[in-house]
């Protein structure tokens, strides 16, 4: 009896003095709590909204090359503090955006052997909840390699959860949605439905000389699986002494999650100080009739990049008040498979029925800028080699945008484009970019982590399976609800290059593969899908004589605010957004392949203004199975008391813009 009770006694005591170590932060508005601690050695931390577990006791730690750091802490140092700040972006979903957190950084001391320390610097915002690994330089932890995480995430439920399969090639996956438990390796971000009022989103935020963020589950409970070099290393640590951050957004709407900003928050402040050159502008290319075969990149008698049909693209997009012509196939590299000799690709030397000089001369004479293509194939070293000088050239001719590529399962020496090495090279393009005031548009790229916060050059990148697979497809195309799940995944790390604005369904390269939606649902994307410098993708003859074009004439693309008025994971999605500088609003809803019907409120328009809605809609019998052309254009005068009725078709949508009378 006496033997039972000091046990029981013995328990409680360690039980208060573990609690009593356990250290707490909690999110500016108090709804998150983040608790850390340690258990025998080993580290934990767990997230609560109130009384909720959104995170369970999950572990953090690493395997090292060299002596692990995760069995053998005890809890050391801890300090604290808080920032409440707006900044502004030159382009972005928002002009203004608030950062307003309370930060915590605890020290992880090893107890025995070398007594190296392990920092993990932990932010609460009021949307999410945030985390990284510090590596501070000592004795035992110099440049060192990290073979793994120990870091994991536990969901509290076997929660329904968006994702695409780890080491996707260059992430171009249909995002699918099954029970946690039943998913295999993903990549981020993921998106889980966990309960009626608690969605959230895990991704890498700031990825930044280190290796990409997957996850590898087990019940309920995902462990961080970071992508290696050929050698099995993960992450090869030297000047850069921080990890990317962890960041778990958190919301008690789906729509909460899209208007989250801690993935920019998370990020540095922009490195480039004058931003006057950066900007994006819509963009028209010698693109889509590539994919679907009619002419191609190589030379010959269907070569696509001559003289004459870029100069009908540039006399088109100045016509239409669109900046840019993107030619891809203008230089040489092209005319065998490319995508295994990748090394013959010049980024300085055009095809022979290419006049790269006159046609920038020309289109500057039109108020355009060509946007040059750099397709590598893959051969990373060959681009290296040919960077500085190839992007000297461009600035010299006035080109200000480059967009890359990279169509290769594996980089020119044989790592993953994941990896961290992938990472590293991806950034020295954006920063050589940078100093020579080119944007850039990175296709088969890394997954965005908001570093656009830092390199606002980076306007955007593919990174998932965009519109080109509505041409070359053989399963017919993305799923109907393709853009219902993209903005609550892919789209929370950065701007897209989805390439919207298909009109034209016809495909006799391969016969039924086509957008498998409708016009109005192609229009709405210009607002659903976020980039601030959005492609007309299709061919410009299928634009002329076309009522709808007027919509992707008129759709900014640099907004004040944005609104998400409805959202359901991979069903549907509504985004409001107001005009840069401008009391004008465009609404964009999409539909999967059910048909909706939304009330929209317009209660966000100024009460003292007259505005006049052009509504864009899905038109009787309209269908993306059937019928996706029926488009009904209409005008409306409307105030903030009204409400709107929209009728979505089967993969379906409505674009809608409304301008303000009174400015
Ligand atoms: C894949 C890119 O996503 C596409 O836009 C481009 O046309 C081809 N590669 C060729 O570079
Ligand atoms: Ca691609």
């Amino acid at each position: 009896m006496k033997k039972i009770f000091v046990i029981a006694l013995l328990g409680l005591i360690s039980s208060v003095q573990l609690s009593a170590k356990d250290v707490k932060l909690t999110s500016p508005d108090g709804s998150l709590t983040v608790t850390v601690g340690v258990d025998g050695g080993k580290a934990w931390y767990q997230v609560k909204r109130g009384g909720e577990t959104v995170i369970g006791r999950s572990a953090l730690g690493l395997v090292l090359k060299d002596g692990d750091l995760k069995d053998n802490f005890k809890m050391g140092k801890t300090t604290r503090s808080s920032l409440d700040e707006s900044w502004g972006q030159p382009w972005g979903e928002e002009s203004m955006v608030r950062n307003h957190y309370n930060e915590m950084q605890v020290t992880l001391q090893e107890k025995g052997g070398m007594k190296r320390r392990l920092g993990v610097t932990f932010r609460a915002f009021d949307d999410g909840v945030a985390f990284r690994y510090e590596f501070p330089r000592q004795p035992g932890l110099q440049d060192f390699v990290i073979m793994d995480e120990a870091t994991q995430f536990a969901l509290p439920t076997d929660a329904p959860t968006w994702s695409i399969p780890a080491l996707t090639a260059y992430y171009e996956g249909i995002y699918t949605r099954e029970p946690l438990s039943k998913k295999g390796k993903m990549s981020g971000p993921i998106a889980l439905e966990v309960n009626d009022s608690l969605y959230m989103a895990i991704m890498d935020a700031n990825l930044t000389d280190y290796s990409t963020m997957n996850f590898a589950p087990s019940g309920t409970t995902l462990t961080v699986d970071l992508v290696p070099w050929q050698n099995g290393d993960k992450v090869r640590v030297g000047d850069t002494r921080v990890s990317p951050w962890r960041a778990i957004i958190i919301g008690h709407r789906a729509a909460d999650i899209l208007l989250s900003r801690m993935a920019l928050n998370l990020n540095e402040p922009s490195k480039i100080y004058d931003t006057d050159w950066v900007k994006p502008t819509k963009y028209v290319g010698i693109w889509w009739a590539l994919q679907k075969q009619r002419w191609t990149w190589s030379q010959g008698d269907r070569h696509g990049a001559t003289t004459q049909n870029t100069k009908r693209y540039i006399d088109f997009a100045a016509r239409h008040g669109l900046g840019g012509v993107l030619v891809e196939g203008w230089n040489y590299g092209w005319d065998t498979d490319w995508t295994k000799h990748g090394d013959g690709f010049s980024f300085t030397r055009a095809y022979p029925d290419y006049d790269l000089e006159g046609l920038c001369r020309y289109a500057a004479e039109r108020g355009v800028r060509i946007i040059a293509h750099n397709e590598t194939g893959g051969a990373t070293q060959n681009y290296e080699n040919q960077l500085e000088e190839a992007f000297t050239l461009y600035e010299s001719l006035g080109i200000n945008t480059v967009k890359t590529g990279y169509v290769n399962s594996h980089f020119y020496n044989g790592e993953l484009q994941h990896s961290q090495w992938g990472i590293q090279h991806f950034r020295k393009v954006i920063e050589t970019a940078a100093r020579h005031h080119l944007m850039i548009v990175n296709h088969e790229g890394a997954m965005p982590s908001g570093i656009q916060r830092t390199w606002p050059n980076l306007i955007a990148t593919e990174s998932m399976r965009g519109q080109e697979y509505n041409a070359f497809d053989r399963q017919g195309g993305n799923p109907p609800y393709h853009e219902c799940i993209l903005p609550f995944t892919r789209g929370l790390g950065g701007p897209m290059d989805f390439t919207p604005g298909i009109m034209e369904y016809r495909n006799d390269a391969v016969p039924g593969t086509r957008p498998q939606n409708t016009l109005a649902h192609q229009l709405a994307e210009y607002v659903v899908i976020y980039s601030p410098g959005h492609m007309a993708a299709d061919e410009i003859e299928n634009y002329e004589h076309q009522p709808a074009f007027k919509f992707i004439e008129d759709v900014p693309t640099n907004w004040q605010c944005t609104l998400v008025p409805h959202a359901a994971m991979g069903q549907y999605v509504t985004y409001v957004r107001q005009e840069r500088g401008r009391d004008n609003w465009y609404v964009g809803s999409v539909t999967d392949a059910q048909a909706r019907d939304l009330e929209l409120a317009l209660d966000f328009l100024d009460k003292d203004h007259r505005y006049t809605a052009i509504i864009y809609e899905d038109g009787p019998d309209a269908d993306y199975r059937t019928n996706p052309y029926p488009l009904t254009i209409r005008r409306l005068d409307v105030d903030r008391n009204t409400v709107l009725h929209l009728h979505l078709a089967p993969g379906g949508g409505a674009a809608i813009q409304i301008l303000c009378q009174n400015s």
